[in-house]
């Protein structure tokens, strides 16, 4: 049997994308980053996020579909000009408002899938509004492109299925799985009995992981987004779990919270307060010799907890297969402490198989309809899908 190929949609922050897949295959994945906008504010500014996405939604569409499918889009005004969308960068090629996306050929899109949740409500909504033009105006064969409505986090566990063009890497889950997702927004524990059974075992009580990453770079005076850049600086040091930096430093250590074993809550608030007090009472001198060891303390601190926790659950639950996703799984020292820990279990790892289905994507939607559409779970009615902000599992 063919799988079907489905266009997905992902606007839920600050990435613009769009995605064609076939199955778990990706055929292509179209990502608009705007950290460059939202740099100089620390963090994402919901109104410039919503105004970037409009701006180039039906570019990245464009694109994806002309990757993924050859297929060429064209922006056809009212009075019935066509213009090819040639230039990808181009703002001045931006299709009109009034326009639709059509072609003279089918495009062989069997479904649209559309992220209306958790995330930013007014940028959920550009990918949303997109997502029912196009299955309104039967941009597949039958009159009504069938919708998918997809949660951004089952995007972010899904990620680590996907597969190239040629179907690579081949590997299948095996149920039960345990599932750690780390974004800038959710630090969770899923318990995953069978594809789109989730039960969450544990989540964050305040901020998630990437957001104290973020936080902890500002305190730095860093920049945004801090996880990458904490990363770096933490990559030439090398201390041990919350323990004391090196000596000929100055000292600090994190008390590290919710220690109950058999809690499978994080939080990460009080660990960022620690070290604001530990860092406002430095001098400016002892501030910048010891950059690089407070990156290293704090992210350490930040992970012990997420191997603590996710430890916890594999002993509680036994899962057959540990699965990784969400922004802060980009990070190659995270890695490595799952990739111990699983080896001390017995079990398999996933982690997303490329750096693009890492971060916010949408091709991790596809996928994820992908499975959703075997199960017929289609939006009923189309025109009354609305964005969830606070979706969970
Ligand atoms: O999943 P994601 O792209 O967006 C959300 O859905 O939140 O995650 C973004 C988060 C940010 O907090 C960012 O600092 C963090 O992921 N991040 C990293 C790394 N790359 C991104 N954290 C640690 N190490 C990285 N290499
Ligand atoms: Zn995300």
């Amino acid at each position: 049997m063919t799988e079907p190929i489905i266009l997905a949609i992902d606007t839920s922050c600050d990435e613009t994308s769009a995605a064609v897949t076939q199955g778990r295959r990706v055929l292509a994945n179209v990502i608009s980053s705007q950290i460059n906008i939202h740099k100089k504010y620390g963090g994402v500014f919901p109104a410039l996020a919503k105004r970037a996405h409009l701006e180039r939604i039906d570019i990245v569409i464009a694109e994806a579909l002309k990757r993924g499918c050859g297929w060429e889009v064209r922006n056809e005004s009212r009075d019935g000009d066509e213009k090819c969308v040639k230039n990808f960068s181009n703002p001045s090629s931006l299709p009109n408002p009034d326009s639709h996306l059509t072609s003279h050929s089918h495009i062989p899109v069997s479904a649209i899938a559309v992220t209306y949740g958790p995330g930013l409500a007014i940028a959920l909504e550009v990918g949303i509004a997109k997502a029912k033009q196009l299955c309104l105006q039967g941009l597949a064969l039958e009159a009504r492109t069938p919708l998918i409505a997809v949660n951004h986090m089952e995007g972010h566990i899904y990620s680590c299925l996907a597969q190239n063009k040629n179907g690579r890497p081949e590997r299948e889950v095996v149920f039960p799985a345990l599932c750690l997702l780390v974004s800038g927004g959710h630090t969770e524990l899923v318990w995953i009995k069978n594809h789109g059974d989730y039960t969450i075992l544990g989540q964050t009580l305040d901020d998630a992981a990437g957001e104290a990453l973020d936080k902890a770079a500002r305190i730095l005076k860093l920049g945004y987004p801090g996880g990458p850049i904490i990363e770096r600086l933490a990559q030439s040091r090398k201390i041990s779990p919350c323990g004391p930096a090196r000596r000929d430093l100055v000292e600090i250590s994190l008390t590290p919270p919710l220690k109950e074993k058999y809690n499978l809550n994080f939080s990460y608030s009080g660990l960022k307060t620690q070290f604001l007090y530990f860092v406002e009472k430095l001098s400016p001198e002892e501030f910048s010799q010891n950059l690089y060891t407070l990156a290293a303390v704090f992210q350490e601190a930040v992970f012990e907890q997420l191997i603590r926790k996710a430890s916890h659950a594999i002993e509680a639950y036994q899962p057959k297969t540990l699965l990784c996703g969400g922004g802060v799984i980009a990070n190659k020292y995270l890695r490595t402490l799952l990739r111990r820990l699983v080896r001390e279990y017995k079990i398999p790892v996933f982690f997303p198989p490329k750096l693009s289905l890492v971060g916010d994507n949408a091709a991790m939607i596809g996928v994820a309809a992908y499975y959703k559409y075997q199960r017929n779970e289609f939006v009923e009615d189309i025109e009354s899908l609305d964005r969830v902000p606070r979706l969970s599992l």
